[in-house]
């Protein structure tokens, strides 16, 4: 059994405990449950990439109570701080240089001179990472591949016995991970997209950023290479009608198409068609609905403003499958 601990602070002290013993902790942030380990002890990350089958090329977030804390770990120019300044803490994970004398393990960076900081604002997170006198790299908490955790259970059911704690804060509010921003180039790109939008950054930084990796030019980014966020059922997406033996995943008001369906069979993001609302909703209403007898899990069109830029960005990659 996976022990699992309501947050309160005799239990928040314990995942501290773990975490300094080495131990794999899975924690709640605003964006997704978390797979915590100790970022200075080699032995407790390579049992995070152990955990979740993830390959040794994807390097891992490092997370801070504060930008204080994150200075020793990541050089910050003025970019860097307007933009903690701004986001901070929130959903928004920065790539920065690390700096030469980085006491982070190579292991957490994959190796890579860069480094993804990341300072979350949920309070159980907060609570967790002031207790602890290191960084905490935590990746989602499932295995590699398959959806991010937005509840414990999905955490328990992914990763089982691998995890030493589970901090229980039900449901996260945002539902989507961190907007991930690359600095260490000439111009800021968005290499994966989240509740911090493009529109946002350039406000705050008097510049544009890029939206999507550059096509050409040297992988900044190795986790997005991989086959990510894939339920078992396939996924079709932009449905305007339903096959056969499909599930319906509704946006807003779904009319005929969800005419006669078993409540098994549908589920609604937002039927009032909020995307922050369908973001919080969309991993877990994913899982629900992947079972064998679905052919396919059709989606109805979500609109590309917004959080709902991140939303497409996880269906097209579901929809791509394992
Ligand atoms: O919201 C989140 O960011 C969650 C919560 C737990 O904080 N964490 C999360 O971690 O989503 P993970 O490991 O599932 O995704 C991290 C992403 C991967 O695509 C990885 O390749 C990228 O961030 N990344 C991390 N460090 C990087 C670096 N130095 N350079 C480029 N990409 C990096
Ligand atoms: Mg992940």
């Amino acid at each position: 059994m996976v022990r699992m601990l309501p947050v309160e602070p005799a239990a928040l002290e314990e995942a501290a405990g773990l975490l300094a013993a080495g131990e794999l902790v899975a924690f709640p942030t605003e964006t997704v449950y978390g797979l915590g380990a100790n970022a200075l002890d080699d032995a407790a990350v390579a049992r995070i990439y152990a955990a979740k089958g993830r390959p040794g090329i994807n390097p891992l977030i490092a997370h801070f109570f504060d930008a204080d804390r994150a200075a020793a770990y990541a050089v910050f120019d003025a970019d860097a701080r307007r933009l903690a300044d701004a986001f901070w803490p929130g959903p928004l994970t920065l790539v920065l240089p690390r700096p030469p004398d980085s006491p982070l393990v190579d292991r957490a960076t994959a190796g890579l001179a860069t480094v993804g900081v990341r300072v979350p604002v949920h309070p159980a997170a907060r609570a967790l990472l002031a207790l602890v006198d290191f960084p905490v790299v935590a990746p989602s908490a499932n295995r590699s591949g398959s959806l991010s955790p937005t509840l414990p259970a999905h955490v328990v059911a992914s990763l089982g016995e691998a995890v030493a704690l589970v901090l229980d804060a039900g449901p996260c509010p945002v539902g989507l991970e961190s907007t991930v921003l690359d600095l260490t180039g000439d111009v800021p790109v968005v290499l994966r997209p989240g509740a911090v939008t493009p529109a946002a950054l350039a406000a705050v930084l008097g510049r544009p950023v890029l939206e999507t990796p550059p096509a050409e030019g040297p992988v900044r980014s190795p986790g997005l290479l991989l086959k990510h966020y894939a339920p078992d059922t396939r996924v079709r997406l932009e449905a305007r009608h339903l096959e056969a033996d499909e599930a319906l995943l509704a946006f807003g008001d779904p009319g005929p198409l969800a005419a006669g369906l078993p409540a098994t069979q549908w589920r609604n993001l937002s039927p009032g068609a909020d995307l922050a609302e369908a973001a919080a909703n969309l991993f877990a209403m994913l899982e629900e609905l992947d079972r064998p007898e679905h052919a396919a899990i059709a989606v109805m069109p979500i609109p590309e403003e917004g959080i709902g830029v991140a939303i497409n960005d996880r269906l097209r990659r579901a929809a791509r499958g394992r």
